[in-house]
């Protein structure tokens, strides 16, 4: 799935337009009971609709959740973490058989009733055209991700069956979301052990055990490994949060150990030669890291 960053391009969604959703926010709490009465009183009208709200429970459960989506629209906090909740929504209603065209025709109802609201408001004015306009934006975006699983499900061919085929890949899903909380951990454990290397070098320098050139040279050298893992960890934190992995992070980490070993390599006796691989390798990798970087972005 695309990045947040990427939904906001196609979008158009600008910091003004934050602003102005932000701005909404009190309007929209305080009508918040009206607009799930209305709401209900529009999708209960659906054919079959107590196929898929079957008891009142579902109802309740429902009612709170959509509530909460709705007053979420104008809290101005569109990160990965959203993005990845509004298509777990998606995900909800394709599980449980709900028509794509209930979802869309309902999201129409939803703009409307924002609309009216704003009229009622603004009146027929710039500043209601230009908030309408920037809560068109969010209802297309969450629109957007709200039907990615519907488009997913139609390229689907369903092997296993369905039921037993969704409880596969949530299993898998949960099992890789684990290997990440595994590889953060491992990634904390490793930072602490070369913090306290970084306090072995220096007690070394103290003593006397090291030279204070090659001291500095060699804290310098651990320095960047500390610095290479703190963007492997932010990478990874911003991956658990739904955001795509930055393979380029790895390559920061790898760059930094072979700029750490020409550091140490030019205080020992290691051949010119060596030292000229070393740079090879490190041009290598930057080549690399920048053909990533660029083509990311493009
Ligand atoms: C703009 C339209 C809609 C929005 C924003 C919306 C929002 C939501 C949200 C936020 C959830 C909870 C998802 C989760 O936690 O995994 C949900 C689940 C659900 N939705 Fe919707 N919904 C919409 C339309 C509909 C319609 C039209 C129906 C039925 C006619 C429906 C039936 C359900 C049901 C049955 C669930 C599962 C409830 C449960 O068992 O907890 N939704 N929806």
């Amino acid at each position: 799935m695309e990045s947040i960053e990427e939904f906001k391009k196609a979008y158009l969604i600008s910091d003004q337009d934050i602003e102005h959703l932000r701005s909404l926010k009190t309007l929209m709490e305080k009508h918040q009971d009206e607009f799930i009465s209305k709401f209900y009183d529009y999708i209960l009208k659906f054919k079959d609709v107590s196929n898929y709200l079957s008891d009142e429970e579902t109802v309740a459960r429902h009612k709170d959740k959509v509530k909460m989506w709705f007053v979420k629209l104008f809290d101005g906090n569109y990160d990965e973490e959203y993005i990845r909740r509004i298509h777990k929504v998606g995900e909800t209603h394709v599980r449980i058989g709900l028509p794509g065209h209930y979802v869309n025709a309902t999201m129409n109802f939803v703009r409307r009733y924002c609309f009216k609201l704003l009229t009622d408001e603004y009146g027929c004015s710039r500043q209601r055209d230009l908030l309408a306009n920037s809560v068109d934006k969010i209802l297309d975006l969450n629109l957007d991700l709200m039907t990615i699983s519907y488009r997913e499900e139609e390229l689907r061919t369903f092997i296993l069956p369905r039921r037993l085929e969704y409880n596969v890949v949530e299993f898998a899903r949960r099992f890789a979301f684990s290997l990440d909380l595994f590889l953060l951990f491992s990634l904390i454990i490793t930072s602490l052990f070369v913090l306290t290397y970084l306090g072995y070098e220096v007690y070394n320098i103290t003593i006397g055990e090291i030279g204070i050139e090659g001291g500095i040279l060699k804290i310098l050298g651990t320095l960047l490994i500390i610095w290479a893992i703190g963007e492997l960890l932010n990478a990874e934190i911003h991956h658990l949060k739904g955001g795509k992995f930055a393979v380029t992070a790895f390559l920061t980490l790898a760059i930094a150990a072979v700029i750490r070993k020409i550091l140490i390599a030019t205080l020992t006796t290691e051949k010119v030669v060596d030292i000229l691989t070393l740079g090879g390798i490190v041009l290598s990798l930057g080549v690399v890291y920048w053909l990533i970087s660029h083509s990311e972005k493009g």
